[in-house]
């Protein structure tokens, strides 16, 4: 039996059983047997829910990118690391050799030393899918800095909350991006938000689209001509185990963005053993995911889990539709993949599209096929599993969170039969629960629950940037003892997990979490609007889109509403992204409220669902009048 590769059905439940019986001794054994350590740990875990306080691997030393880098130069330093696959096809895709990535990492980490970095720092990342990005984080790591990566596609509003959040004192970019046949100005992005971040002391600008752009003497400086005079050997800064390795913005129901904390050795740890389980990765195959490094699954699923395992890891920096619906195929095709990883949104957006786009390109060479980020519907699953595995690949719909650092539920290929929409078992060392409508533990089977987390796993984030309080509050408060998820889930009679989605005002619309408030205080903004309320509804490809009921200051500016959508769409995508704006925009005269005044958002998600057959007692609101405005008004 092996712990750290489990290769049958049989050997997780005994791995499983082990884990759960003594966790400690688990996960010192993978610990000691599968990474470089500078020194050895004095104790596998201490905890304490209340506080809520986690440490593991206390007193171990190490770096991590000499576990995803440096031990890997002597075996297989000339073996790809990293497979660049860029926007446009007919440009070359790179391959990365371990020992070239070692080289480009050691010089940006002079180059952020050169540059007054110091271990603790944070920088932020803001970069598109290019290699530069996977090699600055693994610089930052590299001397001990905290990177906190922030996705491509948020504006410059939302980019500066994130690094006044956490004082970053310098931005990695680039003067452009390619997005399908769209250019973008990053830099000019960047620029806007600089202007409101008194933290940030110097601009790393990577070319990319070769724009002409202005710089800012002084703050501004090129990454090349830097890069070309640094030394391609940087010690490595050596790390307690519990020291930050990243900071990574995920949004909250309410208030400013949560900078998730994780550490340094349970990160490295637990994400390594997942990516060898979930995906079943063999020495020589090529994986693949196809998410943005600006989110936790490429954080650990892109960049750590893979090279930590000494894998080959491909970057994309295109989109699924350009130049054509066949892209992701092309890709499998040209670069033989192996395991393919992506999200449900994607799934549904290529599964609208002529099944020859698929049918083109020889998939031969896949074996595993994963989905993230969202419930998997059935109708996407079983168009994922025949068009591209051809029934032949076990299709890994993994659960977790940018909270959990790593997959927590998810088949393990080879091993736990899947199903379709079901995340299925838990992995080594996760004890899920139930909690049901009481508060009380489900203990049973088939039956349906707030999902919880009763016990830790090494890379479960520390605190919220900041905020501890915040952190207890949002994970901790709600049952004591445990880890609340934010999601419902369903248990069937053999323990296999089903999550239903968000119990809280997170929406997921294509894969991307959306908390309602920051939506709803940006189109508060518009001087013409009263009041807003955003719920969620279905959508054939995003999963959900988003419904906004809107009051006005004045009202009869029915002339003007179609301008008033547009404006206030603008606004969300200059406050937070495009990705945040309104699919339906709703004017009504009122919103219903509870008598002590709170928007009763239950009732407007069934309007923006059809759902009005149970729409439940309005009898009690404070305004039930609005309600009929309401269903006669709806979109
Ligand atoms: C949802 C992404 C159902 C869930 C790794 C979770 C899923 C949130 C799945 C976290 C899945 C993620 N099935 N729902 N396989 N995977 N989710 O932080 O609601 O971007 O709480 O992390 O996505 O999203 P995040």
């Amino acid at each position: 039996m092996s712990n750290y590769h489990i290769k049958h059905l049989e050997e997780y439940y005994q791995v499983y059983r082990k884990s759960v019986r003594n966790p400690e001794a688990f996960w010192d054994e993978v610990a000691e047997e599968h990474f470089v350590w500078r020194k050895h740990w004095e104790k596998v875990l201490s905890y304490d829910f209340s506080k809520p306080d986690f440490k593991w691997f206390e007193g171990a030393k190490l770096n991590i990118t000499e576990n995803c880098i440096d031990r890997h130069l002597l075996t297989k330093g000339n073996e790809t690391a990293i497979i660049f696959e860029p926007n446009n096809p007919d440009e070359v895709a790179l391959h990365i050799s371990y020992q070239e990535l070692s080289n480009r990492v050691n010089k940006m980490a002079n180059v952020l030393k050169s540059q007054g970095i110091r271990k603790g720092d944070r920088v932020c990342i803001y970069l598109p899918m290019i290699p530069e990005l996977a090699v600055s984080v693994l610089a930052c790591a590299r001397i001990g800095a905290i990177h906190s990566v922030v996705f491509a596609g948020f504006s410059a509003t939302a980019l500066a909350t994130r690094i006044n959040d956490s004082d970053c004192k310098m931005v990695i970019t680039s003067d452009g991006s390619y997005r399908g046949n769209k250019t973008i100005d990053l830099k000019g992005i960047v620029d806007d938000a600089l202007r409101s971040c008194a933290s940030v002391l110097s601009v790393l600008v990577a070319k990319r689209v070769h724009s002409k752009i202005p710089m800012i003497d002084g703050r501004d400086h090129w990454m090349q001509p830097l890069l070309d005079q640094a030394s391609a050997k940087c010690d490595p800064e050596i790390m307690d185990a519990e020291d930050p390795l990243f900071i990574l913005y995920t949004s909250g129901s309410t208030g400013k963005p949560k900078g998730m904390v994780h550490t340094t050795a349970g990160y490295m740890v637990y994400t390594a053993y997942t990516f060898k389980n979930v995906f079943q990765y063999k020495t020589g195959d090529i994986y693949w995911c196809t998410a943005d490094i600006g989110w936790i699954t490429g954080h650990s699923y892109i960049v750590y889990g893979p090279l930590a395992n000494g894998a080959t890891t491909v970057m994309f920096e295109g989109v699924p539709s350009y130049p054509d619906f066949g892209r992701f195929w092309q890709i499998v095709e040209k670069h033989k993949i192996n395991q393919f990883y992506t999200a449900p949104t994607a799934i549904r957006a290529l599964a609208k599209e002529n099944i020859d786009f698929v049918n083109n390109y020889d998939l031969n060479s896949l074996k595993v096929l994963g989905s993230v980020g969202e419930p998997i519907n059935e109708e996407a699953w079983h168009w994922y599993n025949e068009n591209v595995g051809k029934r032949q690949c076990p299709i890994v719909d993994t659960w977790w969170q940018t909270e959990t650092g790593g997959i927590m539920i998810s088949p393990i290929p080879g091993s736990t039969p899947t199903i379709p929409t079901y995340a299925t078992l838990p992995l080594p060392g996760i004890q899920p629960v139930l909690m049901g409508a009481n508060g009380d533990e489900l203990y049973e089977n088939q039956v349906e629950g707030s999902l919880c987390i009763k016990f830790p796993w090494p890379s479960i984030a520390r605190t919220i940037w900041g905020n501890h309080d915040r952190y207890r509050e949002t994970y901790f408060a709600a049952y004591s003892g445990m880890y609340f998820t934010g999601d419902g889930a369903t248990r069937d009679a053999v323990g296999n997990y089903r999550i239903t989605g968000r119990i809280d005002d997170v929406i997921i619309v294509s894969g991307h979490n959306l908390g309602t408030a920051p939506i709803e205080d940006a189109v508060n903004e518009h001087p013409a609007v009263a009041e807003s309320a955003i719920v969620g509804f279905p959508h054939d490809i995003k999963g959900n889109a988003l419904y906004g009921y809107i009051t006005l200051k004045e009202k009869g500016e029915s002339l003007l509403q179609d301008n008033l959508r547009k404006e206030i769409n603008q606004l969300i995508a200059d406050r937070i992204g495009p990705i945040a704006k309104l699919d339906k925009v709703q004017f009504t005269n009122g919103l219903p409220k509870t008598r002590s005044g709170k928007i009763m958002r239950r009732i407007l998600r069934k309007v923006a669902c059809n759902e009005l057959d149970n729409l439940g007692d309005t009898s009690t609101l404070l305004n039930p009048e609005c309600v009929k405005h309401i269903i006669e008004g709806r979109l």
